[in-house]
């Protein structure tokens, strides 16, 4: 049976990092689809065609795109153990599209993680994240700034702001979570799965307080250390 869990919240609260997090405590692979839009559409293919005027513009790439990139992706091996989804699903369909694609290889949901921050916590972490063009490396100008100025720790090249994080788009992105993703969280509450996090403490806190959660309410952990 392979763990398969979703990092759910509003843009900016902290699902990537915590993702990473999470998958490297686990030992199952992340999978974001914002990072599969953004390798995309600097890969220059088709699909980055299609994706890159929904991402500039803070909408939602179409269900059909979003859905038949995560069916394929998913068939990778590295996912036969589970997968920490993040950013994905987005909406009710994604979500049943999920719900398809795990019962096709006999598994389900383990989990949703909703992560909860206020608007000011989210535009503060957005306005001031930094990305480092080769790998995507995720810094905060505040909290946790690269060792030198604009060049990433991991690999020295350039750090950058994401086009989506520019104040208008910030704005449309939360009004779009507002309106198709937040009715998730219901969603899953009454299916059981809903696990509630604090996102507005320190980067460790909130990881400790995810594997704390993770080892109470989900059974058959082996991995996770608290
Ligand atoms: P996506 O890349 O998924 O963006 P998002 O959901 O808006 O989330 P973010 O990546 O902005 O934030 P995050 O919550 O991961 O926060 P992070 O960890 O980086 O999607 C982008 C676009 O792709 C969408 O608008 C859409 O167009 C398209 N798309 C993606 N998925 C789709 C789907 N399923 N369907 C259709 N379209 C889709 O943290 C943010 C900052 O805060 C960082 O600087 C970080 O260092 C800092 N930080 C994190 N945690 C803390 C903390 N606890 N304390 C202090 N700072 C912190």
């Amino acid at each position: 049976m392979s763990v398969n869990i979703v990092f759910l919240g509003p843009p900016g609260v902290g699902k990537g990092t915590q993702a990473h997090l999470l998958a490297k405590s686990l030992g199952i692979h992340h999978l974001a689809t914002g990072d599969l839009f953004r390798e995309e559409i600097k890969n220059q293919t088709e699909l980055g065609r299609k994706a890159k005027n929904y991402l500039d513009q803070g909408v939602l790439v179409s269900d059909e795109v979003t859905v038949a990139m995560v069916r394929e992706r998913l068939q990778g091996d590295q996912y036969q153990k589970g997968v920490i989804l993040d950013g994905f699903p987005r909406n009710r369909d994604q979500a049943a599209a999920l719900d398809g694609i795990l019962a096709q290889r006999g598994n389900a949901l383990r989990a949703v993680l909703f992560v909860k921050a206020s608007p000011q916590v989210i535009i503060e972490r957005l306005s001031g994240r930094r990305v480092c063009r080769a790998a995507g490396h995720n810094y905060h100008l505040l909290y946790s700034p690269p060792r030198v100025e604009g060049k990433c720790d991991i690999d020295g090249s350039e750090l950058y702001q994401r086009d989506d994080d520019r104040p208008e788009v910030i704005a449309r992105r939360i009004e779009v979570y507002r309106e198709s993703t937040s009715p998730l969280i219901e969603h899953y509450r009454q299916r059981g799965l809903l696990v509630e996090i604090d996102g507005e403490q320190p980067i460790p806190v909130v990881q400790e307080k995810i594997l704390e959660a993770l080892a109470i309410s989900v059974n058959d952990f082996p991995k996770v250390q608290v």
